[in-house]
């Protein structure tokens, strides 16, 4: 059983999640040593392609020092097929009703996706304090996560969707958020050319970041 609080440790103390979109199971590896020698160490790799659950379970199995989790989570099977492969962590999208049986029962830790309040309330209520804000950007950014501090003090949130390096310090300076996701830092481009040492310093340019706005 995966120690919950130390993976909300974990994602707080990484600041910054880099989600990936992988075609090719041969670049899993790669593309995840390329991110945590860049000082990049909580993964996440979306469902959205063929290879996805292989791709987490050769990250799972390199030896890594990395948590990976699972992306783009939609439909119940989902989950347990995120378990199977070795994720360590869920992120859906969206979070339908449908979704929360099979997300609560998951042994590890789970950031479910919400735009509202009212969605952000509502799974507070099902036990999950730490939520996706997706799609961030479209959604009034850091301005509405910085809105909801007040009313919502219990609750954090990993804003993704539409942020880049240069949007990471309105976000990261928030006490409310645990860290922001992205898929600046590798690109499926940079992925599929074999861009490692660019990703290696994209990884170090945004944890080097984190440092200086979290210090400690
Ligand atoms: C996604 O699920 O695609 C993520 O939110 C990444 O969004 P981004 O490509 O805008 O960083």
């Amino acid at each position: 059983m995966a120690d919950v609080n130390a993976q909300k440790r974990q994602l707080r103390a990484a600041g910054v999640v880099p989600v990936l979109t992988i075609d090719r199971t041969e670049d899993a590896v790669p593309v995840a040593k390329a991110l945590a020698d860049g000082g990049l160490r909580v993964l996440e790799v979306t469902l959205r392609t063929a290879c996805a659950l292989d791709a987490i379970r050769e990250i799972s199995n390199s030896g890594l020092d990395v948590l990976v989790g699972a992306g783009t989570i939609t439909c119940e099977s989902d989950v347990g097929s995120a378990l199977k492969y070795g994720a360590q962590f869920l992120v859906t999208p969206a979070t339908p009703a449908f979704l929360l049986s099979e997300l609560a029962a998951f042994p590890g830790l789970v950031v479910p996706g919400i735009a509202t309040p009212t969605e952000a309330l509502s799974l507070y209520d099902h036990g999950f304090d730490v939520v996706k804000f997706f799609p961030a950007e479209p959604y009034g950014g850091a301005s509405t996560l910085k809105a909801l501090s007040a009313p919502l003090p219990n609750i954090s949130f990993m804003p993704t969707g539409g942020v880049s390096f240069e949007k990471l310090p309105s976000y990261l300076k928030l006490p409310n958020v645990a860290a922001a996701g992205g898929s600046w830092l590798a690109t499926p481009a940079d992925i599929q050319a074999g861009n490692w040492a660019r990703i290696t310093e994209l990884a170090q340019e945004a944890s080097d970041l984190v440092k200086s706005l979290r210090p400690g």
